[in-house]
Parts: C-alpha cells; sequence; structure tokens
C-alpha cells in the first residue's frame, strides 16, 4: 500500500501528467484538497472510490483517513493543486507518513505558474530583460515569511515574478514593486488559469489595482516582469543561424565537428 502525492494541475482535468491520471484511476481511497482541486478531476477516479474533500480536515484527520487505508491495504491518490513543490502542505503530511513507515510517492504537477503563462501565450525569461522567474507569495494569516524574503529584496533582481496567494494584497504589492520595477512596468492576473471561466487583466504596476474587480479572488497568479511586454527582448543564441553549438557546428575547426547525437 503507498499513498501518492499527486499534482493535480491547475484545474482543467487534462492537464494532469498522464502518470498522475493512471495512478487516481488506480487507487480506491482519494483525498483532493477541494478548496482548489476542480471536481472535475475526481472524474478520473475509479467507480466505488472513497473519495474524500480534505478542504475542512485537520492534519490528524488526514494522516488518520491514510492510516486507516494503509491498515486495509488500500492505495490513496493524494491530490493537491498545481504541483506539489510548492504551497502544497505536502511536506508534513510527508513527514508523518514516514515517521509511521507508510510508504509515500510523488508525482508532479503541472503548476499554476506555468498554466497562467500559457493562457497569456508568454514566454517569462526572455533574453535581455529576465532570466529568472521567481516564485513567491506575499504574507497570509497562515503563514509568515522568513525576513529575507521580502518583495523588494525580488525586486530588486529585475526577475519576472510569479505571485501566489496574493491578489488580496494587490495595493501592498503594486507599492512594493514599483520603486524597482518602474510605474509603466506591465502585470497581468489570471484568474483560474485553465478553468473554463479562466481571466486575465493585463495592466501596469500604476494601474493593474484599478482593473482588478470583486470577481478576482483566490485562485488568481499576479505576474510581473519586463519579459511581460514580450517586445525588446534579444533573441537567444541557441537558434543563431551562426552559433556554434554541438547540434550544428559551424566548421570542420568547431569542437563540435564530428560529434554525433549517440556521442553522450
Ligand atoms: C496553495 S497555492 C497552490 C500552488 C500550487 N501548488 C501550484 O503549483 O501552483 C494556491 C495559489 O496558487 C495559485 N493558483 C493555483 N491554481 C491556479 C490557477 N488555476 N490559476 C491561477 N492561479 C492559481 C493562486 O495564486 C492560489 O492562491
Amino acid at each position: 500500500m503507498t499513498v501518492h502525492f499527486i499534482g493535480a494541475g491547475p484545474g482543467a482535468p487534462d492537464l494532469l501528467t498522464l502518470r498522475g491520471r493512471d495512478l487516481i484511476a488506480a487507487c480506491p481511497v482519494c483525498l483532493y484538497a477541494g478548496s482548489l482541486v476542480p471536481e472535475a478531476v475526481l472524474g478520473h477516479c475509479p467507480e466505488g472510490a472513497r473519495v474524500v474533500n480534505t478542504a475542512d480536515m485537520d492534519l490528524h484527520a488526514i494522516i488518520a483517513e491514510m492510516r486507516r487505508a494503509h491498515d486495509a491495504g488500500e492505495d490513496v491518490a493524494r491530490l493537491h493543486s498545481g504541483d506539489l513543490s510548492v504551497w502544497s502542505a505536502m511536506g508534513e503530511q510527508l513527514r508523518r507518513l514516514r515517521a509511521e513507515g507508510i510508504p509515500v510517492s510523488v508525482t508532479p504537477g503541472v503548476p499554476s505558474f506555468a498554466a497562467a503563462a500559457a493562457t497569456l501565450g508568454a514566454e517569462l525569461t526572455l533574453p535581455g530583460l529576465a532570466q529568472s522567474v521567481v516564485l513567491t507569495r506575499t504574507q497570509g494569516r497562515a503563514s509568515t515569511m522568513p525576513a529575507g524574503e521580502t518583495l523588494q529584496n525580488f525586486a530588486a533582481t529585475g526577475a519576472t515574478l510569479a505571485l501566489h496567494l496574493s491578489v488580496q494584497n494587490l495595493d501592498r504589492v503594486v507599492k512594493e514593486l514599483t520603486p524597482s520595477y518602474g510605474a509603466d512596468c506591465p502585470v497581468a492576473i489570471v484568474w483560474r488559469a485553465s478553468w473554463p471561466d479562466e481571466r486575465i487583466i493585463r495592466g501596469t504596476l500604476a494601474d493593474i489595482a484599478d482593473r482588478v474587480d470583486s470577481g478576482i479572488t483566490r485562485t488568481a497568479l499576479i505576474l510581473v516582469g519586463r519579459a511581460l511586454e514580450g517586445e525588446g527582448f534579444d533573441e537567444s543564441c541557441l537558434y543563431a543561424t551562426d552559433y556554434d553549438r554541438r547540434y550544428r557546428p559551424q566548421s570542420a575547426q568547431s569542437p563540435w565537428a564530428g560529434w554525433s547525437h549517440g556521442d553522450d
């Protein structure tokens, strides 16, 4: 028996990995974080599965469910939204399960920042504009931020920021980012990326707060940075005609000449 942690993706039921889908289909028990995992994803559960929404359960009760399945020899599909490596609360569950000797596996999912970028049709790392993406959040009721992880510190790098769990703090976000990025810096808010009713609000740090309406709550990602302009960037060397590289040696003197794809 194993507890399979599965990244359930941003919402669309077909934005699951095949491995995730097959595991869900094979598990007689499914525990899902119902505040963010849409019901449609549960369509992959087998008929008769025990399907439990953990949104109103505490850690103790969740682990008790897993222990019960373990004692009954039943595999568990544990679903969290997006990918499990960020803000999934998987860490605390893993710690307890490992302490109890209950086997676990982890299957990644499509993270919401990637789904939001896809909705925008945007690359977040454009040469000359940004080569890093910072996945971060602002402080919430349930979690404090470590001292160095301030918006000002991240903003000083000029990287593209993907702000999770923060749309309710938009005014503060704007205030803290404007000195580094400038008021004309593009901002895009993607609400419910990949859901049937997804929405995009575009603006700048100067006007984004006026553009959002009260319908934009919770399941929204704020992307900030010059890369969102989608213009004014350099082309990468990778596909430049005269760039000497392993897959396209430019001359007989190239260190890559004679290398074949089977060499490594
Ligand atoms: C608890 S975190 C979970 C993050 C998730 N593990 C991931 O990989 O994206 C929830 C936050 O993720 C973002 N989020 C999750 N799904 C989203 C979606 N479909 N569209 C936009 N933002 C989303 C929102 O910022 C939301 O407040």
